[in-house]
């Protein structure tokens, strides 16, 4: 049996049956359960929160569930290795999706997830309105990849100078949010009366830009509010359109994702104006309420892209079986939300530490007991949707 980061499985459940037990609970539910009693009542409101009904927060788990797993057996699965390569480089198939304002779920915030992604082995995709500037967690993370997730400012010159910064600081590779020309109507946050980022929190690469400490006419640490104010005033860039998608994809030296596509010609547009890849997302639920769940629309992106382009999915992802789904349904990885964020209320960069070894070692369990070595063995033909089976439908015959 290979031990090793593609293979993680064995090792983990021994680690956790013969140590000290898991540092946070292990299920999804009993994860969120302690962070809810972990985190003070503007983060309750912030981190579960969806748009609207949260329809779309309940879909993009149940949409999981329709597609069902097909195990085979008997193919020789003591040798695994799960490992992907993105942007250069090598590393597990699930990465830690950008979540703004960590220093409001816990009070070492993003430098505690970076810990606890250094420590497993996972990417860390880094908000644009972090706690910690965005140097003090590249240099956290070390030599883990490391990606920026950007919110365009409408101030030009604070956008440049975030991607400077995201280049000189290392990261490996710039995600493009363009789900967000404003943020969704979430009720929890609307009923809760306020946001992390009215007490400041979120605001720590933001603050630390010299692009937009020249707009204000007092520096954040003598005026907090106003700086606030005005960080509300530029935060982000309604009339952007694919035109500047391509205008950043030719000036950034790093490899662009267009996160937040669900329908396949966005995604195409998006590798035709030069993206690197495509993250399909319903931003967790929150922004659309209603719309259809990310791993709905994967399929038909995953084919408009082919293999020109990296194909991330995220939005719904909880468990080992789900990452799986995705990867059989044509993402070459995922992103995690909120598993991670329930980690890092409950437990720090240890509770961050722990969700991620334990999704990946339920992934690698899965793999093995569904004959499957490796991403590339995890086709299509691993999955099997819902309507296709039972009475009149056409599984196995209609493969
Ligand atoms: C509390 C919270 C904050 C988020 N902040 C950002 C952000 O700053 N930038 C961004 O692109 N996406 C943000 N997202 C969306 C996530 O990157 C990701 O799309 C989503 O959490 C995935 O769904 P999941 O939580 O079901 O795993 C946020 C999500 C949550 C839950």
């Amino acid at each position: 049996m290979v031990h090793g980061p593609g293979n993680p499985g064995p090792e983990r459940v021994a680690e956790l049956v013969e140590g000290d037990g898991p540092a946070v609970p292990i299920g999804f539910e009993e994860l969120r359960a302690a962070a809810m009693d972990a985190m003070d009542e503007t983060a309750k409101a912030y981190v579960p929160g969806g748009a609207g009904s949260e329809d779309t927060v309940d879909r993009n788990r149940t949409a999981f569930d329709r597609w069902r797993i097909v195990p085979r057996m008997l193919r020789g699965v003591a040798d695994r290795d799960l490992t992907v390569e993105l942007f250069g480089r090598s590393h597990p198939p699930v990465a830690l999706a950008p979540i703004g304002a960590q220093d409001a779920i816990h009070e070492e915030g993003e430098l505690a997830t970076a810990r606890g992604a250094r420590e497993a082995g996972v990417p860390m995709c880094l908000s644009t309105v972090s706690g910690a500037p965005m140097e003090a967690v590249a240099e956290e993370l070390g030599s883990t990849p490391k990606w920026f997730q950007l919110y365009w400012s409408s101030e030009p010159e604070v956008t440049a100078s975030l991607l400077d910064r995201a280049a000189d600081a290392g990261f490996d590779a710039v995600v493009l949010t363009v789900d967000t020309p404003t943020l969704g109507w979430r009720e929890r946050v609307l009923s809760a009366g306020a946001t992390p980022f009215d007490d400041a929190h979120g605001l720590g690469t933001y603050f630390s830009d010299p692009a937009f400490r020249s707009l204000l006419d007092v520096p954040p640490e003598e005026d907090p509010d106003a700086a606030a104010e005005r960080f509300h005033e530029v935060f982000g860039d309604p009339s952007l359109t694919w035109a500047d998608i391509e205008a950043v994809c030719a000036e950034v030296d790093l490899p662009v994702v267009v996160k937040g596509v669900l329908h396949p010609e966005d995604a195409r547009e998006a590798v035709d104006r030069g993206a690197a890849g495509v993250s399909v997302s319903t931003h967790g639920g929150r922004q659309v309420d209603g719309s259809l769940a990310a791993v709905e629309a994967l399929p038909a992106v995953a084919d408009a892209v082919g293999s020109e382009a990296t194909v991330l999915l995220d939005s719904g992802i909880r468990r080992g079986g789900d990452v799986f789904r995705a990867l059989a349904l044509g993402a070459d990885a995922v992103m995690v939300g909120r598993p991670y964020a329930y980690g890092l209320a409950a437990g720090g960069a240890a509770g961050v530490r722990s969700a991620c070894a334990n999704l990946l070692a339920n992934l690698d369990l899965v793999a093995g007991l569904c004959g499957r070595r490796s991403v590339a063995e995890i086709g299509r033909d691993a999955v099997v949707h819902e309507t296709r089976l039972g009475p009149g439908g056409s599984w196995p015959t209609g493969e």
